[in-house]
């Protein structure tokens, strides 16, 4: 049995977490700092920095108690070196580099957004090859997998993230940041009552657009308030969210038509939507030979459990690094 401690501190959630064999979570501590950026209305870094290194020794000492798990016990430390704050992500690197040396561990590196596709094994096993739309704050990709740890992007967003947009009509409303999970509510008891764009709907590719879906929201409420008329927020957030299920059900359709995969992994922030999982789950219906795992609601958002299930892969093949580890914000697949 292989038991890794996971370090994540890539945005606004430090968390520490010890996972066992990849699928095993024996506990999960995460500290949110969302309350310190709200007033801000999205992350401001040096704030984020400043939390972390507030936070990362008891979110280290409350999942050491909660597994019930020494030191000694421990295979090895695995840490997120990117994508994300460079003073976020170093004040994690460091609390790795700390344990892993006082402990003689090795240092496992793992990209983040690995991360989050791994905690589909918190699920169920993924089968390979999978496709995987990984949907998140600041990322919005559709990954092959022909094997573990193996992705190959086959599309991706070329201006705003699915979970960005989210937040920026929910500024344009007023909601508190990170507004994915308000908006998701509001929708569930609107009706679509707004028909916005849904870009690319028809190009031959699997990439994404959102600025201008944010843009045509934009400019409703605008053109509302200068005509003195009142807004449905319900109606709006279902319209909008439609449009951004639209965007995504259309590419992953394709895709999955594209290729022939044996299971179909949901990850990433946006992946707790309720729209989405619904109408991905009508989806896979049509392709019974595909498995639709999507992560588990609990580990959708930023975890360190994500990082250990993801170190796993690296530590099977191998894959250490030193203590020269340095961070990597604009880490892509
Ligand atoms: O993966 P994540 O926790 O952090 C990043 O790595 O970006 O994703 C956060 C994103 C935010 O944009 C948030 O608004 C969005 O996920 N989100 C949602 C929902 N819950 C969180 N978006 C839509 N529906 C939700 N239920
Ligand atoms: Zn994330």
């Amino acid at each position: 049995m292989t038991k890794i401690i996971a370090f994540e501190s890539s945005a606004d959630e430090t968390s520490v977490a010890i996972v066992e064999d990849g699928h095993i979570v024996l506990s999960n501590a995460v500290a949110t700092q969302i309350n310190s950026h709200q007033r801000f209305g999205g992350i401001v870094p040096e704030v984020a920095s400043r939390h972390h290194i507030e936070w990362i020794t008891r979110v280290l000492d409350d999942a050491l108690d909660a597994a019930q798990v020494r030191p000694e016990d421990l295979d090895g430390v695995a840490v997120t070196y990117g994508p994300g704050l460079v003073g976020s992500l170093l004040v994690g690197l460091m609390g790795a580099k700390t344990f892993a040396l006082a402990h003689d561990l090795p240092i496992i590196p793992v990209n983040h957004l690995a991360g989050h596709i791994a905690a589909a094994n918190f699920n169920v096993p993924i089968i390979y090859p999978a496709l995987a739309l990984m949907v998140s704050g600041g990322h919005t990709e559709l990954v092959l997998m022909t094997s573990e740890n193996n992705f190959a992007v086959l599309g991706e967003t070329r201006d705003d993230a699915a979970g960005e947009s989210f937040d920026k009509v929910g500024r344009l409303l007023k909601l508190p940041y990170p507004a994915g999970k308000t908006i998701d509510e509001m929708a569930h008891r609107g009706q679509a009552t707004i028909k916005f764009p849904t870009a690319m709907a028809h190009e031959d590719n699997y990439d994404f657009s959102f600025s201008g879906l944010k843009s045509a929201v934009i400019n409703y409420v605008h053109h509302a308030e200068q005509k003195g008329e009142t807004i449905d927020h319900n109606n709006l957030a279902t319209s909008f969210q439609n449009a951004v299920v639209d965007a995504l059900i259309g590419r992953t359709r394709k895709a999955l038509k594209d290729y022939d995969v044996k299971s179909f992994v949901l990850a990433g922030g946006v992946a707790a939507n309720r729209q989405l999982r619904d109408e991905l789950d009508v989806l896979l219906s049509q392709f019974p030979k595909t498995t639709f795992i999507p992560v588990p609601r609990e580990y959708t958002g930023d975890n360190a459990a994500m990082i250990g299930a993801a170190g796993y892969w690296n530590f099977k093949q191998h894959i250490f690094a030193g203590l020269d580890l340095n961070t990597n914000p604009g880490l892509d697949f």
